[in-house]
């Protein structure tokens, strides 16, 4: 029989975080920062687009308002330990790329970093953003994709 519950009872029956995926950004003072998503999506197929919602206390968040680009990377196994990093601790107080050893190379677009290790990365322009409660949507168009055929795509079963 249904039952009313608040939120958090309800969406801990259905939740869990299957897919994963870490949103390099550019830090105001050059360096590059990363933070772990669950809240992504495909918004458009032409031309593509992503979108990601970011809490307004992430330091991404200002990240994002300064410099209108961000990579979305789908990580491979072996960056497990990555996730938990970039998703525990804030790029206002470490720098996470090389706490985490990332290994990484400069994107086509010449704006952010690409993970070497990753299963596929998609190098964004943000176009829109929408205010959703305590946490922005931004929607960027994808300007250059990559894939790393020897990686396999990590996703929590
Ligand atoms: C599995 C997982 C999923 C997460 N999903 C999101 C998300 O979709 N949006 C968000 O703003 N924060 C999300 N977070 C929290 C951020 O990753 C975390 O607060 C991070 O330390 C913020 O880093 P920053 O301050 O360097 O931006 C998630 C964390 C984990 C562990």
């Amino acid at each position: 029989m249904m039952q009313i519950h608040n939120l958090p009872e309800a969406y801990a029956k259905v939740h869990l975080p299957s897919k994963v995926a870490l949103a390099v950004t550019q830090k105001p003072d050059g360096n590059y920062n990363l933070i772990t998503i669950e809240w992504f999506m495909r918004t458009s197929i032409a031309p593509p687009m992503f979108a990601i919602s970011i809490g307004h206390s992430r330091y991404s968040h200002d990240c994002l308002q300064d410099v209108r680009y961000f990579n979305l990377v789908f990580p491979s196994l072996g960056q497990k330990d990555l996730l938990s990093l970039a998703g525990s601790q804030s790029g206002r107080d470490i720098d996470k790329f090389s706490a985490g050893k990332v290994s990484s190379m400069p994107g086509k677009l010449q704006k952010l970093p690409v993970l070497k290790d990753a299963a596929a990365v998609f190098e964004c322009e943000v176009v829109t953003q929408v205010k959703s409660g305590d946490h922005t949507i931004f929607v960027g168009e994808v300007k250059y994709s990559w894939s790393n055929p020897e990686a396999e795509f990590f996703y929590y079963q």
